[in-house]
């Protein structure tokens, strides 16, 4: 479908919708080597678009793989607390951004974030069983029974079912694990943990399908999804 020019332009250049009218008020666009003053005029699919002799690289959507930071709210808009959302916003002006899926407050990690609602409620869907890897410190040793338990699938205090996780131990010790689970009910490992009475100590995820989270981003840091990555999180969808 064809975009509106000024969002085309706030989105290509990550400036606000304001500042792209004024520019385009200002005489400094062009289609096709045509001064467009218009904010509303539909840009045609394949044309060519200038901002000040910067040729605009459009994309419809964008997702973004982000680090999450502890602290920061899994929301797209809060009135008092900073959002995943507002980190992302920073580099990329796009409305309708949103965060698939949540992580609590204190979880760090793999979270996407796009404007693709289409392909964000695929990834969240507890129909498509996208694995969540996640690393988890917890404050009590857990024994190979407990991992029985974990793995057989859990009822939780609240009669909720969990499905089957994989669980394993990590780095040779009872008190640091990979738990792998394939739905995302609300704080879902700190209560599956609770049923063998174990809390969690700090709480990473580390994998969504077949992406691994890249190492090089430090908490709070940011980069698109590669092609590969998405086609790796299109085809884990089923
Ligand atoms: N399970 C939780 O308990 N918390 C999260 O943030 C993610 C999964």
């Amino acid at each position: 479908m064809a975009e509106r020019l000024d969002k085309y332009i706030s989105v290509s250049f990550s400036i606000s919708r304001k500042d792209a009218r004024n520019e385009i008020k200002k005489g400094s666009v062009t289609i096709d080597n045509t001064v467009i003053k218009d904010a509303a005029f539909k840009v045609p699919q394949k044309a060519e678009v200038t901002l000040g002799g910067k040729k605009a690289e459009y994309k419809k959507y964008i997702y973004v793989m982000l680090n999450k930071p502890q602290g920061i709210l899994s929301a797209s808009t809060d009135k008092q607390r900073e959002t995943v959302v507002d980190l992302v916003y920073r580099t990329h002006k796009r409305s309708g951004l949103f965060p698939v899926g949540r992580l609590d407050k204190d979880t760090t990690g793999f979270l996407i974030v796009t404007d693709d609602g289409d392909f964000g409620h695929k990834v969240m869907s507890p129909k498509n069983m996208v694995e969540k890897e996640y690393f988890v410190k917890v404050d009590k040793p857990i024994t190979n029974e407990d991992i029985k338990v974990l793995e057989s699938g859990v009822t939780l205090a609240d009669k909720t079912k969990c499905r089957p996780a994989k669980v394993k131990h990590l780095d040779n010790t009872e008190e640091y694990l990979s738990i792998v689970i394939t739905e995302g009910k609300y704080h879902e490992i700190k209560r599956m943990l609770g049923v063998v009475g174990a809390g969690v100590v700090s709480l990473h995820r580390h994998r969504i399908a077949g992406v691994v989270l890249d190492e090089k981003l430090k908490e709070g840091e940011f980069r698109e999804l590669t092609d590969d990555e998405l086609m790796d999180l299109a085809n884990s969808l089923k």
